[in-house]
């Protein structure tokens, strides 16, 4: 699937979010193995900390799924510039994803890749728990 196309899907994700107390809108879009796209949105908590990004909703939403192969995830959000996952996001795409692609979207529709990798440097993962 062309990059562009699951920015979209990211996009119209954004639309779902729900962040009540911050109302900074998040969407993601996570691309299987075999090309099925599965969204998902930041969902905020009057606990705060108990928010949850888009990017861990939909790895989540996929697992939950039966999903366990994935190419890549799109984030939009409505900054003007690219937004990059949050440290939490990027330990659990590293550990459920592996090292896919991750296609930024910033407010002019231009994308930017980086993989999990890039943004994870030196992972914990866990081959460390079985030693
Ligand atoms: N957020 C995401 O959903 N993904 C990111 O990559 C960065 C941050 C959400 C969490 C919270 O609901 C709001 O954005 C502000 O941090």
């Amino acid at each position: 699937m062309d990059y562009s196309i699951l920015a979209a899907k990211a996009i119209e994700a954004k639309t779902k979010a729900l962040p009540v107390y911050s109302n900074f809108h998040v969407g993601a879009a996570l691309l299987t193995a075999d090309d099925k796209v599965i969204t998902g949105c930041n969902i905020e908590s009057s606990s705060y900390s108990l928010t949850i990004c888009a990017e861990r909703t939909a790895v989540f939403k996929a697992v939950s799924e039966g999903e366990r192969n994935f190419k890549a995830i799109a984030v939009a959000s409505d900054h003007p510039d690219f937004i990059t996952p949050c440290g939490a996001c990027r330990q659990v795409l590293s550990d459920l994803c592996g090292d896919i692609d991750v296609v930024m979207v910033n407010q002019g529709n231009e994308l930017k890749i980086l993989k999990v990798s890039e943004l994870l440097p030196y992972p914990f993962g866990d081959d460390k728990l079985r030693y």
